[in-house]
Parts: structure tokens; sequence; C-alpha cells
């Protein structure tokens, strides 16, 4: 699999990769693992931001928009972080900043889909992870889906999803959903996020 680059030199670094440095950390915060047999585990030092974050740029991840509408108002955000989790039952996830002012809103919704984004959309994946803006204002392209979740069109696929486990994990929470229905577009290509830019799949 290979990404050929083609768009947004500027594109903003993902929020979950904004990280708080290491440095800062208590040694005592740096292992959560309890002395066995009486002696002290090694205390392995975390890697520097820097470190962490040249190593993560290089998984190229898949792209999609999380939106929701809890009590009446559309909300979404941008995320790489999405994965699949189980088969039975059919469970799928994504992690969200604790700093993410959408999750508040986010977290009261009984459904939410993941719109996985098609190859043209580096725009979209734009729109959706900048802040004061209406993300849902034109030129967004949606409508009303099941449950009146809000369907971003011309994406690859979309899940429907109902919250089934949430869980804090350091500076992010865990986001785990039961899907319940699926629509895919045959002709989807992936959109890509690798080194902090957006890109497209070329097959073999
Ligand atoms: C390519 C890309 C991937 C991102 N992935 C995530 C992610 O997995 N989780 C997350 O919380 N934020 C992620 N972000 C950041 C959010 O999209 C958004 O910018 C951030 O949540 C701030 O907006 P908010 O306050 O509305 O949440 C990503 C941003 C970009 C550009």
């Amino acid at each position: 699999m290979t990404a050929a680059h083609d768009s947004a030199p500027d594109a903003p670094v993902p929020m979950h990769l904004r990280l708080v440095s290491s440095e800062n950390h208590a040694p005592s915060e740096r292992s959560a693992e309890p002395p066995r047999n009486g002696t002290a585990p090694a205390q392995a030092a975390p890697v520097s931001e820097e470190e962490f974050r040249r190593a993560l740029a290089v998984h190229a991840a898949g792209v999609v928009v999380v939106t929701a509408r809890p009590e009446g108002v559309p909300v979404g955000l941008t995320a790489t972080s999405f994965s699949s989790v189980s088969l039975d039952p059919p469970l799928v996830s994504f992690y969200v900043a604790q700093s993410s002012t959408t999750w508040p809103a986010l977290r009261l919704a009984d459904h939410f889909a993941v719109n996985v984004l098609a190859g043209d959309q580096a725009d979209v994946a734009a729109r959706f992870a900048k802040k004061d803006i209406d993300r849902f204002a034109h030129p967004t392209r949606w409508s009303d889906g099941p449950r009146d979740v809000p369907l971003l069109h011309d994406v690859s696929a979309h899940l429907i999803c109902r919250p089934h486990h949430t869980v804090e994990v350091g500076d992010h929470i865990l986001v785990v959903g039961l899907v319940t229905s699926t629509s895919v577009s045959p002709a989807g290509r992936p959109l890509l996020y690798h080194k902090g830019r957006f890109g497209r799949f070329l097959p073999y």
C-alpha cells in the first residue's frame, strides 16, 4: 500500500497527537504496575514527545468523521483513531481527546455515525477538525439518516452505532460503538492521513 500525498501541506496536527511533555511526569506516574515479588518494576522512561510524534506520523491511517445529533444539534469531528474492535458483537471504536469541545455534546447522543471519508474529501476532514466554525454549514453536504444521525454525502461508508462503552485512557476517551446498520459505496477509495498530510490510496 502506498499513500500519494496530494493535498493540504498545512494540514492540522491531530489533536490526539498533541501530547503533554513526558518531562513533566513525576516518576510515580510513569508506571501503574505494582511491585512484584517485593522488587520494584523496571522504570521504563516514556519516549519524548518528539520521538513519539515522529513514530506515529509514519503510520498511515484512514480518516473518518464521527457525527451525531444530540438534543437536535448536529455535531461532528474528524478522527484517525477509528478501528474495528469485534465481529460478534459488531463493535468499532475511536478515541476522543479529553480536551475536545465536541465530546460533551457527542457523549449525550443515543446513536452516532462513522462517516468513512473518500479520497477526494480532504477538505471535509479539514473542516471537521476546525474550531469556531459551523462544520455542517455550506459547503458540507449532509442529510438526516436513521435515528436522526447526520450522514455526510459522498463518503465511502456509513456505520450507524449505538454507544456501547467508554473508558478514559490517558488524555483520551475510548468510545466503543455497537454497529446497528451500514451503507457502503462500492466505488469508494479511502482518504489517508500520513506524516501530517492527506493523501490517497494507490493499489499495487
Ligand atoms: C487528520 C486528523 C485526525 C484527527 N484524529 C482525531 C482523533 O482520532 N481523536 C480526536 O479526539 N481528535 C482528532 N482530531 C482532532 C479533531 O478533529 C478536532 O480538531 C478536535 O477535536 C478539536 O475540535 P473539538 O474541540 O470540536 O473536538 C484529528 C484531526 C485531524 C486533522
